[in-house]
């Protein structure tokens, strides 16, 4: 372009709006959706065979199971019913003819609500207004009479109906066949986070059954990675984005455990990563993209960079040599750490430390959160090295902050 940079206005609006869906990174916006179903969940076999063990007679033209599900935010509780409900209509087809309705007594928080919702989903057109309850699960019974059919009812955030309504409904839906011929008729899963637990416990987990009970972990660090990769995989275009990274987003997300928190973070840097394109830039995801700071999540141990202005000026240098690294690459090894100490030891004239206080002063990093290390396999996997990473800072403004502190130490 020779005309000194001056360009039509029109290209100049047709250049920005450019913008708009090239995804350089990002190929399938879906996938960052907390409501998108992936094909397959990762890393939760355990429970899914815990819950499937639970509608075992469900082939059998009688059968029906009921389970509680517990766990704490963002553990995959609606995600594996949503699963489980869309796998085994499709594994049961020539055996049974399974429906199933997933209700979210948040939105349905009355016994009413949610009856009426459920008939809704069987039948769209089905009038609700001015029948009582009874007459409503008659309905309910009657449809599902007709086809035949197997109904599996879930009741997600179920806390929140019952403390409305109580749980007269959840005995109704279990009594569904009672002054019936035939029996198996409705299944039924609920939902709750463990700390409403209370509310549930005696009554109705003693009366589901408290074998049906399953209760679910919190995310660990590998969970989130495994999550965190499944999207990734299914969404990224491919090369803007590497393992490392990945880690490194599970590791930010891990103390809280929490699922959405991991593909939250992922979308951010995403988010980052494509606004900051052009022509030059690397289109990969970087570890600036994932310090991106996101409003109203405070991380476990926060950002706050004042928190290393007690360290001992030792150990900021060893901390300096860290962030130097780690302000280009997502993790290091402890070889690369004592290196780069040398270099920075140089740079302020001072006497390196032992192997075991660098050791140490390692060992308090992790201990307030300021690193994470995990230990993994080298090579062809004989050796073991541990690995370093600053998930909760970015290290370039932890870096600029310990060349602050240590000027006025040593200078
Ligand atoms: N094992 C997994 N594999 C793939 N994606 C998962 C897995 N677990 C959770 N997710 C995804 O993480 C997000 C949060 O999961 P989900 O909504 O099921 O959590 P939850 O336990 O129901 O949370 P809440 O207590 O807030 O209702 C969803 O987008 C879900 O698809
Ligand atoms: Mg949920």
């Amino acid at each position: 372009m020779f005309n000194n940079g001056w360009r039509k206005p029109s290209d100049v609006m047709g250049n920005y709006l450019d913008r708009i869906g090239a995804g350089w990174v990002l190929a399938n916006p879906d996938v960052m959706d907390f409501d998108y179903i992936p094909t397959e969940l990762v890393g939760r076999e355990t429970i899914q065979n815990e819950l499937a063990s639970k509608f075992s007679t469900l082939h059998h033209p009688e059968g029906a199971g009921r389970v509680v599900i517990t766990g704490p935010v963002g553990s995959g509780k609606t995600v594996l019913a949503r699963t489980f409900c869309r796998d085994i209509q499709r594994h049961l087809s020539n055996k049974r003819n399974i429906r199933s309705v997933h209700v979210n007594c948040r939105n349905a928080s009355t016994s009413m609500r949610v009856v009426q919702r459920i008939l809704h989903e069987l039948a769209p057109g089905h009038p609700d207004r001015g029948l009582s309850m009874g007459e409503l699960l008659m309905s309910l019974r009657r449809i599902l009479r007709q086809d035949t059919s197997h109904l599996l009812v879930v009741l997600d955030e179920v806390d929140h109906m019952l403390r409305r309504s109580g749980d007269d409904l959840l005995y109704q839906l279990l009594r569904i066949d009672e002054d019936q011929a035939g029996k198996g008729t409705l299944s039924l899963i609920l939902i709750s986070q463990e700390q409403v637990l209370d509310v549930l416990e005696t009554a109705v987990i003693s009366r589901m059954g408290s074998t049906n009970h399953i209760r679910i972990d919190p995310y660990t660090v590998d969970g989130l990675e495994a999550i965190a990769t499944q999207r990734a995989e299914s969404g990224l275009v491919p090369g803007s984005w590497s393992p490392e990274i990945i880690r490194l987003i599970a590791e930010k997300a891990a103390p809280s455990g929490d699922a959405r928190r991991v593909i939250e973070l992922l979308n951010a840097a995403v988010e980052r990563c494509e606004f900051r394109q052009d022509d030059h830039s690397e289109r990969c995801l970087t570890v600036e993209d994932v310090h991106v700071p996101l409003e109203n999540i405070a991380t476990a141990a926060g950002s706050n960079l004042e928190h290393i202005d007690d360290l001992n000026p030792n150990a900021m240098l060893v901390l300096l040599s860290l962030c130097r690294r780690l302000s280009k690459q997502e993790s290091m090894t402890t070889g690369e750490v004592e290196q780069l100490y040398a270099v920075v030891c140089e740079e302020y004239e001072q006497k390196m430390r032992s192997h075991t206080t660098v050791w140490k002063y390692l060992k308090e990093f992790e201990e307030r959160q300021i690193i994470t290390s995990r230990v993994a396999a080298i090579g062809d996997g004989r050796g073991r090295t541990t690995h370093l990473s600053m998930p909760h800072y970015l290290p370039k403004d932890l870096a600029s902050r310990i060349e602050m502190l240590l000027k006025r130490k040593f200078r």
